[in-house]
């Protein structure tokens, strides 16, 4: 597991879109040769989503080539509110690139049987080839997509009733109204995660500096969800200082003396020659 720890959120969005470009650029999709996405929603990678965009629109990046899966989707919600992550998604991302919207996969959580759309899910997954790279963000109590704590580690992508907790949390994006909150969510499960070749968790703010240090400095456990990913082959956690604030110095130290090595997996140029194309 590589922690890379950048200054603030918005120079985590820029690592993160990077990255993004580097791993599809380095992959050359084409024809018959798509480049598998995971993507979360929620505030954190609003910022990485405008740089994607940036690099689209200076031809840099296509996403002509590219399969999106998105991490999780409201039931019941219709598509076209603004809560929705149908919504989302295609207002802050698809809409302004290049993808083709029948390779961009969100959840149907209006779908009339839930359990079947989340089978349908997971064979698309499959039959895609898996998920070269899966983007995630986390909560401050360390759920990923809404796995929530206490869900299995195992899991594959099921329906889920929403903790009251996580209905207090999202009720400030529906009017302050608990009873306006969705009660369910389609969601894929850690397993699904796990499977993807690469994991990059977005974690900024220091209201997730807890949640970072359990995920980093403890042990695997389901009450934590995000600490599945201590035991992935390719997992990135790129965090800003705030989130640090719990870690111990120690910890800090390791990680941000391996910086320059770090810098180089954005682009593959050495640090100053990177500058200069800033
Ligand atoms: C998003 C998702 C969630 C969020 C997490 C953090 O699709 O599944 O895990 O990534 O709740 O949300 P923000 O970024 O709004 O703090």
């Amino acid at each position: 597991m590589r922690l890379i720890i950048l200054e603030d959120a918005g120079v985590v969005a820029d690592w993160a879109a990077r990255f993004v470009l580097q791993r599809i650029t380095q992959f050359a999709p084409g024809p018959g040769r798509h480049f598998v996405l995971g993507l979360p929603t929620g505030g954190t990678p609003l910022g990485m989503y405008r740089r994607l965009i940036d690099f689209y629109k200076e031809g840099r990046l296509s996403f002509k080539y590219v399969t999106t899966f998105n991490m999780d989707e409201y039931v019941g919600l219709p598509r076209d509110h603004p809560e929705s992550y149908h919504y989302y998604m295609w207002n802050e991302f698809f809409k302004h690139v290049d993808i083709d919207p029948g390779n961009a996969h969100v959840l149907d959580g209006n779908a009339a049987d839930l359990v079947g759309e989340c089978r349908r899910f997971e064979e698309l997954i499959a039959a895609a080839g898996g998920v070269h790279l899966f983007i995630g963000g986390i909560g401050p109590d360390g759920h990923i997509a809404f796995n929530e704590p206490g869900s299995s580690l195992v899991s594959r992508t099921r329906v889920k009733t929403l903790a009251y907790d996580t209905l207090e949390a999202n009720k400030r994006f529906f009017g302050n109204d608990i009873s306006k909150v969705p009660r369910q969510a389609l969601t894929v499960g850690v397993g699904t995660v796990m499977d993807a070749k690469e994991v990059m968790i977005l974690i900024t703010g220091v209201h997730k500096s807890l949640a970072l240090a359990k995920a980093v400095e403890e042990g695997v456990n389901h009450m934590w969800t995000v600490s599945a990913f201590q035991q992935h082959a390719q997992a990135l956690f790129v965090c800003d200082e705030d989130a640090t604030l719990e870690l111990r110095v120690k910890t800090v130290k390791y990680f941000k003396a391996l910086s320059e090595e770090h810098q180089k997996m954005i682009d593959g140029v050495p640090v100053d020659e990177q500058r200069v194309l800033h």
